[in-house]
């Protein structure tokens, strides 16, 4: 064994002596013999020492100060003091500055033991200090670790790509020179996206596409679940190159629960730029990154589906609410562009009478070509989406365009994907729904689930629309497109209902008179006109053995008949023009007093018009004859009316009817 001893001590002797006796305890010793601080200070610094065996007191120099010197090199060496005598004051003082030992001059058969021993102690005080010292420096890391990503974690909601590239930045200020990228795994095509990349040659590194299940390192990271941390990469197998300087590379997965989501992989220049500090560092890094990762990627997720969701009700709305064609289709097509965010789409409707999609409207296209489609179900894609009832997807429309009978038409438009949707409802074709881009489409069963739903939208959409075009074009059955539409109407519901001949034509004008003198807005009049002449167009759902009954009507009959008001506000409602008229087809048999019908609607909540039609329509009922009674004298039904002010009608238009409008008739 060899010691290497640093000796303070001014005799010649004493030196030879001591180093003798160690010698012959077995030990090769190399020793240096000083008797200053300066020497010692050197020698400290130029070489290193097993251990000092210093002379109590020397004539320049004593053990005291060399403890000091030693002190102040850092240097933790046993320090054996050897003393002719030495009294226990001293021997006290010396062990308080951190002597580990002293030996009487002469009783030298303790030394060997003594040093080796001292020596095994220091290398164990040393390994000690060292293992403080990382446990130190491993916290330090942590904590700047934790100060780099609480930015990143806390700093509230961002969008997914900004996330991960501030993640990929926080690694690339522990690794400078690396290249840096973050990859997640996407679950339905298997690839590894790469969400962000980073470094002075990232742009060499993110050409490479990789497979969960293809080659590479990250692949096997993810696949293994398991850090990977490869010193040199050409000597690895399964090392797919991608950046010519890569020598070393760390791949940490990135793990939310028990599934591995991606993975974190910085390459380096240098040749095992990684340690095991590192890999541990990142490790803990990479858990936190994951999860913020995770929650980010379920926030959009949420989000978007709220947005497909509002979405929808837009279309459903713009549906319910109009029946013009167009408008509807112009709704559809906004959402399909936004919402499927897609440069262009459109919209071709199957027409029974030619037998071909024709072109109905289209949004997000450069040129108008798209317009004169016109395809046989059959002739092209949009006709095989058509005649197979499928949705038909071109991810490069460019590999195909022979079999795109379009082409001309799309020429200066670029595209390059293609989907084509059926609308079909109550299993009839009503026409396809095609959307273009113009590059390719990342889709995902998301997406694809919400393409979905927009054809089914679409479809009803305009199967509604088709619906209310048809009837328009018939006139009659619910043709309520214009006043002479209205007025035919009403007439003919006075021929149905015989006896009340002239009723509606009567009652309409009395109520326009009415309204004016009470003050009703000219804008709207044209509302009370209509809701006067439709007034009892609910009849239309009673009957025949009912409404013209020359007798009076059972308890049964009467609940059919008060379902007038109820009908007419089915039927109206969801015309927009005639939505404003509905009060008196509605409201005209409430009562002042609440026991009217349908609601039971009391005072101001029934509409004014229609509390003052109410009037005029008993008015004009009992001063007809009805095929279960004859017609009132005049005064008779003046009574009447001032009998049920207060009770059936409003007291105030009772007056203003006695005093104002009764008189002209
Ligand atoms: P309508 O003939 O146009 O009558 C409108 C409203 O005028 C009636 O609403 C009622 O408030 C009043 N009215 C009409 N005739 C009389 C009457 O003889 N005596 C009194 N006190 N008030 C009268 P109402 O009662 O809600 O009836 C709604 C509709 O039901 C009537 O419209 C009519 O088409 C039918 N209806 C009413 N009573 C009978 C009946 O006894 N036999 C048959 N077949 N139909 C009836
Ligand atoms: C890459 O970083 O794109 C591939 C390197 C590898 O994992 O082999
Ligand atoms: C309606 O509620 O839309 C009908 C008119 C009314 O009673 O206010
Ligand atoms: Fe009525
Ligand atoms: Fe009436």
């Amino acid at each position: 064994m060899h010691i290497r001893i640093l000796l303070v001590e001014d005799s010649p002797d004493d030196a030879d002596l001591v180093i003798r006796e160690i010698r012959r305890n077995g030990y090769n010793v190399f020793f240096e013999q000083i008797q200053s601080a300066g020497e010692m200070k050197k020698a400290l610094a130029e070489k290193e020492w097993d251990a000092i065996i210093c002379d109590y007191s020397l004539p320049q120099f004593d053990a005291i100060q060399a403890l000091a010197v030693l002190h102040e090199s850092r240097l933790d060496l046993p320090f054996i003091i050897v003393s002719g005598t030495i009294s226990e004051e001293n021997a006290v003082t010396a062990l308080k500055a951190g002597a580990h030992d002293f030996l009487i001059k002469g009783k030298y058969a303790r030394l060997g033991p003594a040093i080796v021993r001292e020596m095994r102690d220091a290398e164990i005080r040393r390994g000690r200090k060292q293992a403080e010292a990382e446990l130190k420096q491993r916290n330090a890391e942590l904590e700047r670790l934790y100060r780099a990503s609480e930015g990143l974690f806390s700093g509230g909601l961002v969008d997914l790509p900004s996330l991960a590239r501030t993640i990929v930045n926080t690694v690339l200020q522990e690794f400078q020179q690396s290249n840096c990228s973050l990859l997640l795994v996407n679950n339905e095509t298997r690839e590894l996206e790469r969400i962000a990349v980073e470094g002075p040659y990232s742009e060499e590194v993110s050409k490479s596409n990789l497979s969960l299940d293809g080659p590479g390192l990250i692949a096997k990271a993810i696949r293994g679940g398991s850090v990977i941390n490869i010193a040199e990469v050409s000597t690895e197998v399964d090392y797919v190159p991608n950046w010519e300087d890569a020598h070393s590379e760390l791949v940490i997965p990135l793990k939310v629960g028990g599934d591995v989501i991606g993975a974190l992989d910085v390459q380096s220049p240098e040749q095992g730029a990684f340690h095991e500090d590192d890999e541990r560092l990142m490790t803990i890094f990479a858990d936190r990154a994951a999860m913020a990762l995770e929650r980010t990627r379920l926030y959009e997720q949420t989000i978007r589906q709220l947005e497909r969701l509002a979405a929808l009700r837009v279309i459903d709305l713009a549906i319910s609410n109009s029946f013009d064609l167009r408008l509807t289709l112009s709704t559809v097509l906004d959402q399909v562009v936004e919402q499927l965010r897609v440069n262009a789409a459109s919209i071709l409707l199957f027409k029974p009478e030619t037998g071909r999609l024709e072109f109905a409207l289209g949004r997000g296209f450069r040129t108008r070509g798209i317009e004169a489609s016109s395809l046989r179900p059959g002739e092209g894609y949009a006709g095989a989406v058509a005649l197979e009832r499928r949705i038909v997807q071109i991810p490069n429309i460019i590999d195909v365009i022979e079999q795109f009978t379009r082409r001309q038409l799309l020429e200066g438009e670029n595209f390059i994907s293609y989907f084509g949707v059926p609308l079909i409802t109550k299993g009839e074709l009503k026409g396809v729904l095609e959307i273009f881009h113009r590059s390719s489409l990342k889709t995902d069963m998301e997406w694809l689930n919400f393409l979905d739903s927009l054809g089914w939208q679409t479809a009803i959409a305009v199967d509604n629309a088709m619906l209310f075009e048809k009837i328009q074009r018939s006139n009659f059955e619910l043709g309520l497109a214009y006043d002479a539409t209205i007025e035919g109407w009403s007439h003919a519901m006075d021929l149905r209902d015989k006896e009340t001949e002239g009723h509606t034509r009567r009652v309409t004008e009395m109520t326009l008179k009415f309204a004016r003198v009470m003050g009703v807005p000219e804008s709207e009049i044209t509302h009370v006109r209509r809701g006067a002449l439709l007034h009892d167009i609910g009849k239309m759902g009673v009957p025949d053995s009912i409404l013209l009954k020359p007798d009076k009507l059972t308890d049964e009959e009467w609940q059919v008949m008060r379902r007038h008001p109820q009908y007419a506000y089915d039927m109206l409602a969801s015309i927009t023009y005639l939505r404003p008229a509905l009060d008196i087809p509605y409201c005209h048999h409430e009562k002042w007093d609440g026991t009217g019908y349908p609601r039971g609607l009391a005072g101001t909540q029934i509409p004014l018009t229609a509390r003052l039609f109410a009037v005029v329509d008993v008015w004009d009922a009992i001063t007809s004859d009805r095929p279960y009674r004859k017609k009132w004298s005049r005064q008779q039904a003046l009574d009447y009316i001032r009998e049920q002010s207060g009770k059936h009608f409003d007291p105030e238009v009772v007056g203003i009817f006695l005093r104002e409008i009764v008189d002209w008739h």
